[in-house]
């Protein structure tokens, strides 16, 4: 109802528009088809109007359309700017025995009559015999099935996950045959929400309807996220909360139970947030996720975070036009570093002539130097600073170092800036290659 209201607003303005653009005597309606074609059950509302015009009446193939709204076909009036009026016909609902002419007659000003027709096909919509929610187990071949009602013999196309499969798909994994859509060795992955099409088309009508299929797939619990590790070790700082998740799939539903170092305690969720506010919270959480089919369980390690010792002896390894290589001392093995900071400074110059601090930052995902910065400008100078991380944290930055990158070499002969631009390339190239290779190290 709401959606028919809105509907309707929203032709009463295209018709006052329309009638205050014409100035003669003609009748309209809006939308303009004359001929229509709707679809069984849908809504629909056309109306007539035009300038100077009065006694508007709607009159289809049962006679004069009612004005009254109790009827699932009625007429309703609109009022119009300049002491006009319209007349809306409204189907509540489209039903296969509306098929056929409809006249709006009106009366001018000079008493004349005018008079508009339309004529209204029905197409009927296939009605499904299908269960809305199907079940299987994992690891066999399942038909969805998906019948039409009657005795239609439509062509199906099914869509799933923004996949369409049509009569004759065969791939490995989908056939769509007659009566349903065969999946071959279904998993969990395979579960959700199927999209039955069916169309028949026939010289005299054409009729379509779609019913959504839910495809439930029975398996044992999986968890929806990788972790690394058993037990997962996660670092906490005084004060701070973390979320242990145990997020899965299964069908049916799993449960969940939880223990903490081997002791239980209830928490129906799959999550549990624990905030390290005293020491006894640390240590070993596990959650377990059970169903009829199986059950999955995976171990948190909570370990009080700390702190990387700051890097020493940060220094230079190599230099050249457009990049530079960074060393530290190696950082002790208790602090169970993963990886470095390299934070990057320089003056720039911006259009209008004002220098800027430019500040660039970089992870490495190693420990294993040196830490390459590329991609510099030649010439120049850049502060640097570098940081130590492990899975807890960062540590403190060193006391930056300034490093300028080498002068652009531009041998006598070739013109200037050509080579010039020959070299940055091709140095260019052979950095990114380096530090390629050092990152697979
Ligand atoms: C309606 O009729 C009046 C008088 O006959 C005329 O002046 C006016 O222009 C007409 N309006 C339209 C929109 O045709
Ligand atoms: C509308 O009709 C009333 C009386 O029927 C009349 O007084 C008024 O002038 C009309 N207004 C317009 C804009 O035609
Ligand atoms: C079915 O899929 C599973 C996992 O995807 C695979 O291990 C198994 O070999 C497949 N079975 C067949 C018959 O293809
Ligand atoms: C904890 O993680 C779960 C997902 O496992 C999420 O639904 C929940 O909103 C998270 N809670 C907080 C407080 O971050
Ligand atoms: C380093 O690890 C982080 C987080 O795991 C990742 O987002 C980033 O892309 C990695 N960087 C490189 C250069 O591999």
């Amino acid at each position: 109802m709401m959606n028919l209201k809105i509907g309707f607003r929203m032709l009463l303005v295209t018709a006052i528009a329309a009638i205050t653009g014409c100035s003669s005597q003609t009748i309209q309606i809006t939308p303009k088809e004359k001929e229509l074609v709707r679809e069984e059950r849908s809504k629909y509302g056309v109306s007539c109007f035009g300038p100077n015009l009065s006694e508007f009446q709607w009159r289809g193939p049962a006679g004069i359309i009612s004005q009254s709204p109790q009827f699932r076909v009625h007429s309703v009036e609109l009022p119009m700017q300049m002491n006009q009026t319209g007349l809306l016909l409204v189907f509540e609902r489209v039903l296969e025995e509306d098929v056929g002419n409809y006249y709006c007659s009106a009366t001018g000003k000079d008493g004349r009559g005018h008079s508009i027709s339309i004529k209204l096909t029905v197409t009927k919509i296939l009605e499904f015999d299908t269960p809305a929610e199907q079940t299987t187990d994992e690891y066999t071949d399942y038909f969805i099935t998906c019948k039409v009602k009657g005795n239609a013999n439509p062509t199906f196309m099914w869509t799933h996950n923004d996949q369409t499969f049509k009569e004759k798909t065969i791939s490995g994994k989908y056939s769509v045959q007659e009566g349903g859509l065969l999946v071959r060795n279904v998993t969990y992955l395979d579960a959700g929400k199927y999209t039955c099409r069916a169309f028949e088309t026939t010289s005299k009508s054409s009729v379509s309807g779609s019913t959504e299929i839910n495809l439930k797939v029975r398996h044992k619990p999986v968890f929806l996220s990788y972790m690394e590790g058993d037990p997962v070790d996660l670092y906490v700082f005084e004060s701070d909360s973390v979320n242990l998740t145990c997020q899965n799939s299964a069908e049916p539903a799993a449960d969940m139970s939880w223990s903490f170092n081997d002791k239980q305690f209830t928490n129906p969720s799959d999550h549990y947030i624990v905030t390290f506010n005293q020491p006894v919270k640390l240590g070993l959480y596990t959650c377990t996720a059970a169903n009829s089919l199986g059950k999955i369980t995976r171990r948190f390690n909570l370990i009080e975070g700390f702190k990387p010792k700051t890097p020493t002896g940060l220094s230079v390894a190599r230099i050249g036009d457009n990049y530079i290589e960074l060393q530290v001392v190696p950082g002790d093995e208790d602090d169970k570093l993963i990886g470095y900071r390299v934070e990057y400074v320089t003056r720039a110059v911006e259009p209008g002539g004002k220098t800027f601090e430019s500040f660039n930052m970089m992870n490495f995902n190693t420990t294993e130097g040196p830490f390459a910065l590329v991609n510099l400008k030649p010439d120049t100078e850049y502060t640097t600073k570098i940081l130590a991380r492990n899975r807890a944290g960062y540590s403190e930055y060193t006391e930056p170092i300034v490093v300028r990158t080498l002068p652009v070499i531009i041998n006598s002969g070739a013109p200037p800036t050509l080579l010039d631009g020959f070299v940055r390339k091709c140095s260019f190239v052979i950095v990114a290659a380096a530090t390629l290779f050092a990152a697979r190290l």
